[in-house]
């Protein structure tokens, strides 16, 4: 499976939001058909890679309202509190979809949230238009960490992850498959290791096989020393 590689980008955060909306525009021409509900169904990471959905929030404006919009992973945590992915996006983002779907709701127990989740990820047909990931060093994406559990129907719940906290809620590598597009941006040194086993094809990196992956990367990937 080819990945559309964009490494040594100046300013790979722009790019990769530059990507999501290039993403996002086709999808919601592709169902203006008379009569329709145009409706994209997005996922967004936390961490680094998140600080491209302001900017590509801004880009698209109103078409923010056909959005569908939920995380690929979160913690276990209250909206409120400074780890959660979906607390995040609402701090560094004014710009809200249509529709948003929390992985995890504040009191809720995990039994509850996968069920929850799961049915309204049904609603949604299953599936995913566009997902923005990060990767973590060792090479997780999402909360899909190498050498765990991926599957699962639509999302699952993580007890013990290895990067904190513990406990979260991930969509699983089947459900990230399904995507139209997967925008990847990881930056920095310590990325290096894992981008270049993503680009070699290593089997234990959840991202690989990933269909339609786009890289953005400050870093270049040509040799495994410093650019
Ligand atoms: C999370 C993420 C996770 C993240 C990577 C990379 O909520 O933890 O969604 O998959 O993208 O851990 O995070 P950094 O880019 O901040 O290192």
């Amino acid at each position: 499976m080819s990945i559309d590689l964009h490494a040594r980008c100046d300013d790979p955060v722009e790019a990769a939001a530059q990507a999501l909306v290039d993403a996002i525009e086709p999808a919601l021409r592709a169902q203006r058909a008379p009569g329709a509900q145009p409706c994209v169904r997005i996922a967004l990471s936390g961490g680094s890679a998140s600080k491209a959905w302001p900017i590509a929030a801004r880009k698209l404006g109103e078409a923010l309202s056909a959005l569908r919009l939920t995380w690929v992973d979160e913690r276990c945590v209250p909206v409120a509190d400074a780890s959660s992915n979906r607390g995040a996006t609402h701090r560094i983002s004014p710009a809200r979809a249509a529709q948003e779907l929390p992985l995890w709701l504040d009191d809720e127990s995990p039994a509850e949230a996968v069920a929850r989740v799961r049915s309204e990820l049904r609603r949604w047909g299953a599936a995913l238009d566009v997902t923005l990931l990060g990767m973590g060093a060792d090479g997780h994406i999402a909360s899909l960490f190498p050498g765990r559990a991926w599957d699962g129907e639509l999302v699952r719940f993580v007890d013990d992850s290895p990067k904190p906290p513990p406990r979260r809620m991930t969509l699983t590598r089947d459900l990230l498959c399904t995507a139209r597009a997967s925008i990847l941006l990881a930056t920095g040194e310590s990325k290096r290791t894992a981008l270049m086993g993503l680009l070699a094809g290593d089997a234990r990196l959840p991202a690989v096989g990933l269909p339609h992956l786009s890289l953005f990367t400050d870093l270049d990937l040509s040799s495994g020393s410093q650019a």
